[in-house]
């Protein structure tokens, strides 16, 4: 690392709150569990729809979850298919930032990659754990707690990972640190939200306690530490259905709750700041005010 990302990495490590991410999650693990449980494969990302399907959201509540999930899973085998997995599925995978490993499972159950599944929060590890136990892959997936920043390892994977959590990285550390965990030749898939349009910056990543960036950013950090960008998809138009589902189950959810007395996980209040976040979510991908792209990048060196 040259002395300017040095420095840039040390004053943006200053100013960051280092416990607000975990604590962030920690207290949304039992709303992820019911909003998109009960597993074993449990996502916390966007789903894709088919192009231009609309599903009517006059439905149960049952269907809305089951949609969402099944979108869950569409993006992660049109990932798949796009980064060549079936054809050359990578023997050790590292995923970054696995939420509640739900991608980690997908990737050894599909595939049967050998895969760590890393999170910086500590209360998810156990539940990772679980969730593979009951899947049966305890042989093929290794939940891990750590930064990514922290990583030391030396070309110990063939491909890397991260479904919707670069955005919560230092871009510039995230590469280096990638550009040294993988062998040579090794690729790096990311899902991700980039801004296009910086008003919305603090709305998103005040909701997510994110800090998205640009593409522009990410492909100078990659290229920086001997990445080049193979394929680069927006499957933003995809996407957007999935804030209108996703706010019909929030309603839904309410509805049970306020109306039928149910009890939930998930407070009234955040249900109700839920539903017109997405509203405003629907939008904002709508008119490609931010976008979500699937990235490939191929480390130098290999064959
Ligand atoms: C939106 S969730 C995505 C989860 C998962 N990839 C999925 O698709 O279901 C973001 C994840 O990134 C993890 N994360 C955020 N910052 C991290 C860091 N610095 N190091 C490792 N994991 C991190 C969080 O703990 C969380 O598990």
């Amino acid at each position: 690392m040259d002395n300017l990302v040095a420095d840039v990495a040390a004053a943006s490590a200053a100013t960051r709150d280092e416990t607000q991410v975990p604590s962030y999650y920690t207290r949304k693990t039992a709303d992820i569990l019911h909003k998109y449980g009960p597993g074993p494969r449990v996502h916390f990302h966007v789903g894709l729809f088919d192009p231009g399907s609309t599903p009517n959201t006059t439905v149960s509540q049952q269907t809305l979850r089951r949609r969402l999930r099944e979108s869950q899973e569409a993006a992660l085998d049109h990932a798949a298919r796009s980064w060549g997995v079936p054809e050359d599925p990578p023997a050790q995978l590292f995923d970054i930032g696995c939420g509640l490993g739900g991608g980690s499972i997908y990737w050894a159950q599909e595939y049967g990659c050998s895969v760590t599944a890393m999170t910086v929060t500590a209360k998810h590890v156990p539940v990772v754990a679980d969730l593979v136990r009951q899947a049966g892959v305890e042989d093929l997936v290794t939940p891990v707690l750590g930064d990514i920043h922290d990583l030391r390892e030396q070309q110990a994977y063939d491909a890397a990972v991260a479904i919707e959590s670069s955005g919560y990285m230092d871009r510039e550390r995230l590469f280096n640190v990638v550009a040294n965990a993988l062998k040579p030749g090794g690729w790096f898939g990311l899902q991700e939200h980039f801004l296009c349009r910086p008003e919305w910056t603090s709305f998103i990543d005040g909701y997510y306690k994110t800090r998205l960036g640009t593409l522009a950013e990410y492909i100078t950090a990659a290229h920086r530490f001997g990445f080049t960008l193979e394929q680069d998809e927006d499957v933003t138009d995809r996407v957007a259905e999935f804030w209108v589902q996703s706010m019909a189950w929030t309603t839904a959810e309410l509805d049970r709750v306020e109306r039928a007395g149910a009890a939930s996980p998930i407070s009234a209040e955040r249900l109700l700041e839920s539903a017109l976040t997405h509203s405003k979510l629907f939008r904002v991908w709508r008119d490609h005010a931010v976008e979500t792209r699937m990235l490939l990048f191929r480390l130098k060196g290999g064959n």
